[in-house]
């Protein structure tokens, strides 16, 4: 088998599409949606992140506020940033960039932020909503993955569903949306991690493969089932002499051995990450709406 592309940037722009009539609807009800954006630091992919999401909002007219502090921010200026920001009529969604610096505690951060200004869908309030089937807001990576499923119409139901990796940004959230009882859901999931005993014997099962572990070549085509959906979350910077950047970009999927065999496949990129930054823009959106609905 020859796997067939699932693009990402096509279905993004579907959902870019989807939320331009909303975005019109609040503007005449004198309301712009606002993301705020929080930097620590200058880690250079953490920042060609926020800047995609800044200039995304740009494009679609909503409001963004970027604010950058040096990776040395003391936690109370951070917890000050967030205080305001929740404060903030003009500002409906706030994404603090993850990683932060080892010295703040992110998981506090996240508490911080209000759960009706986490776009993020990180805050444990949200997380609980998600768990028991009544989503406020799902994260944006595992959402978005969803939207590529329902696009090209690759329904979970009944299928075995493996996830590798167990992060809250990614794999545990994609595990809780894939076993809900729901349309386009009710998988079998499993979750694989580093500490997984024999994961090629896990990765072989899945009927849908999600790779999301941040290593490159973590899954070759030996690993996966004949006519596997494969969804690839990877997001690896490699040095590349060729490329005029210094470095290109791999998933954590071996791509060509594993498209010889799966039926779909997310490249790296144009597959996952053009979806994450549409589903931020859609969350924004939401908490707007919902801002004003009371
Ligand atoms: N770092 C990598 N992905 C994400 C994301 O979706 N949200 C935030 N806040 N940080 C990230």
């Amino acid at each position: 088998m020859s796997a067939q592309i699932i693009d990402g940037k096509e279905v993004a722009k579907s959902v870019r599409k989807s939320i331009k009539a909303r975005i019109a609807t609040l503007k005449e009800k004198g309301v712009t949606p606002g993301l705020a954006t929080v930097l620590i630091g200058d880690d250079p992919a953490s920042q060609t992140y926020v800047k995609s999401k800044v200039r995304m909002c740009e494009k679609l007219g909503l409001y963004s506020e970027a604010i950058g502090r040096p990776a040395d921010i003391a936690q109370a200026e951070l917890d000050e940033i967030v205080a305001q920001l929740n404060e903030a009529p003009n500002i409906h969604g706030i994404l603090v960039q993850s990683p932060l610096p080892s010295h703040l505690d992110e998981p506090a951060v996240v508490k911080a932020i209000k759960p009706e200004k986490d776009v993020d869908g990180f805050h444990p309030y949200n997380v609980g909503l998600m768990l028991i089937g009544e989503p406020n807001v799902l994260p944006c990576t595992p959402h978005g993955i969803m939207k590529l499923l329902e696009y090209y119409d690759i329904d979970p139901a009944g299928k075995e569903a493996v996830i590798v990796g167990r992060s809250n940004i990614v794999g545990k959230p994609m595990a809780a949306i894939l076993v809900q009882k729901a349309k386009m859901a009710n998988a079998t999931v499993t979750i694989a991690h580093s500490r997984s005993a024999n994961l090629a014997e896990i990765t072989r099962r899945a009927d849908i493969l999600v790779a999301a572990v941040g290593r490159p070549g973590t899954i070759d085509g030996s690993m996966i089932k004949e006519g596997a959906v494969v969804i690839d979350v990877g997001v690896n910077r490699i040095d590349d002499s060729n490329d005029p950047r210094g470095y290109r970009l791999v998933g954590d999927v071996d791509f060509d051995s594993c498209a010889a065999r799966a039926s779909w496949i997310t490249p790296v990129p144009g597959g996952v990450g053009p979806l994450t930054i549409a589903m931020l823009m859609f969350n924004t959106v939401e908490a707007a709406e919902r801002s004003i609905s009371g």
